[in-house]
């Protein structure tokens, strides 16, 4: 996800979609629709009153307030491949709380799973078996031999930044322009006018320094950022999701693994929300080779749980061969990681019952066909509404851009998004019972999702397009 100030200056300062969508058309939908939105909805909105009083912005978290332009409702339940709010509205989740509800709400194993968990104890700072079980599957799945756990994609991204700062005895990071890799401080930057910047308030600006950004399938940039020999890691998605959804160019893998190596940096790639593309991730489907590999959201179904697999040796710098971790309350020179409910046995648990139970080969092949189905239904509404939209999917996942050309990096993707039309387009969704993804992201399908909820999906987006676009521009 893309936050903060930084998507404030995007919907700002974004260029409108080509002028196919009459703008007087747009302001009077978006009158109606908004205001349908708040008058069906008075409990969320009673609620929302009344946590404003003891919360900023009314929510415990604000970018719950962040993610839409509309206001935020309440949700009272989730099952499957639905959510319902505290008004009874039931919505079809399309958004599965940005890919960390892949498994869908309440799966039966993981429910028995936590509650069997939580009656035996659940949090003691010691190891559960369920966390080797965890870890002898993430090795098999992802390839790496060697697994450490959070409770956090972000905390498992700090993390590998540690390590690999430890490992090179360098400081700089290097990401794709139009990256979120989590809120850690070393990973909010981003390119304003070709200068790295800090993305929100509240950080140092001395973080700028510990960071370079270049453009997505940029061969030349990036060599020219390998360059200089200072660059610890590589941390990238292997298809960029937080900017749209950008696929790398032929050849672009290939070109980042050599020559980062060559430069002596280490690479880790960031497989929180491409997990859902395929059993092994777009690492084990692009044959990638990194050195470490970052996950979370939803390898625990929700459940908090991150994770990052690493080769023996980046594992050598946790644990160096014949170092005796023998301490009572005194430091000792060591990679600084972890935190006291990181791997408790509740997520280990949780993450055990998902992994092995729930995102299993056949789920994801099921998906992925779910996931074409929905693609050429979008596709199909569009060219129906004769708009020059495109779209992007693998496996669960895609995204629609308002362009006949898929943008490249996240340049191109600012360059063509219309963040009013996608705000429009969710809260004209969400008032006939989809809950849409956050405008930079997609939809998803879910592992709960079946065939009849991706074509009632698919059938009102071409109803939501054919009311978008007038009668004359249909007509042309
Ligand atoms: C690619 C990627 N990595 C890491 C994160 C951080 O995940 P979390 O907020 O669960 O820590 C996100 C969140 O959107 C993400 O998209």
């Amino acid at each position: 996800m893309a936050r903060g100030a930084h998507l404030a200056d995007w919907y700002r300062t974004a260029v409108a979609a080509p002028a196919v969508i009459d703008r007087g058309r747009l302001d009077a939908l978006e009158a109606r629709e908004n205001a349908r939105f708040v008058a069906e909805r008075p409990k969320s909105m009673a609620l929302l009153e009344r946590s404003r009083r003891t919360m900023p912005r009314g929510v415990p978290m604000s970018w719950m307030d962040d993610l839409y332009e509309h206001p935020p409702v309440f949700v009272a339940d989730g099952r499957g491949a639905y959510l319902t709010d505290v008004d009874g509205h039931s919505y079809l989740d399309m958004y599965v709380a940005d890919m960390s509800a892949f498994c869908g709400h309440a799966p039966d194993l993981v429910v028995e799973a936590v509650r069997r968990r939580m009656a035996h104890g659940h949090q003691f700072l010691m190891p559960s078996e369920d966390s080797i079980a965890v870890a002898e599957h993430l090795a098999g799945r992802y390839g790496l031999p060697k697994w450490q756990f959070t409770l956090s994609a972000t905390q498992a991204n700090t993390e590998v930044i540690r390590l690999a700062r430890a490992a090179t005895g360098r400081e700089i990071i290097l990401m794709f322009d139009g990256k979120y890799h989590g809120h850690g401080d070393a990973t909010l930057v981003v390119l304003e006018d070709g200068e790295v910047v800090p993305e929100e308030f509240g950080l140092p600006r001395w973080i700028t320094g510990q960071a370079r950004i270049v453009g997505f399938n940029d061969i030349g940039a990036l060599e020219a950022a390998l360059a200089p020999g200072d660059v610890a890691l590589v941390l990238a998605e292997p298809a960029m999701t937080n900017a749209g959804f950008i696929l790398p160019e032929h050849g672009y893998h290939e070109a980042l693994r050599r020559l980062t190596r060559d430069a002596g940096t280490l690479l880790a790639i960031d497989e929180t929300h491409t997990l859902v593309t395929a059993y092994g991730g777009l690492t084990q489907e692009y044959g990638l080779e990194p050195d470490m590999l970052t996950i979370g959201k939803s390898i625990a179904a929700g459940v908090p749980l991150g994770a990052y697999g690493m080769t023996e040796d980046v594992a050598s710098h946790i644990a160096p061969p014949g170092e005796h971790h023998v301490v009572s309350g005194v430091p000792i020179a060591q990679v600084s990681t972890g935190g006291t409910l990181f791997a408790n046995a509740l997520s280990m648990a949780a993450g055990r019952a998902a992994l092995l139970g729930v995102l299993t080969v056949e789920a994801f092949e099921r998906t992925a066909e779910l996931g074409r189905r929905m693609a050429e239904g979008l596709r199909a509404s569009i060219e129906a509404a004769r708009l020059p939209w495109s779209v992007v999917q693998v496996g669960a996942h895609a995204a629609y851009f308002f362009t006949d050309n898929a943008p490249r990096s996240g340049a191109e993707s600012r360059a063509v998004d219309d963040p009013r039309l996608r705000a429009l387009m969710r809260v004209w969704l969400a008032n006939r019972g989809v809950w849409e993804s956050g405008w930079w992201l997609g939809p998803t399908v879910s592992l709960a999702h079946t065939a009849d909820d991706v074509d009632g999906y698919v059938g009102l987006f071409g109803q939501c397009l054919a009311d978008l676009v007038t009668a004359e521009q249909m007509q042309d």
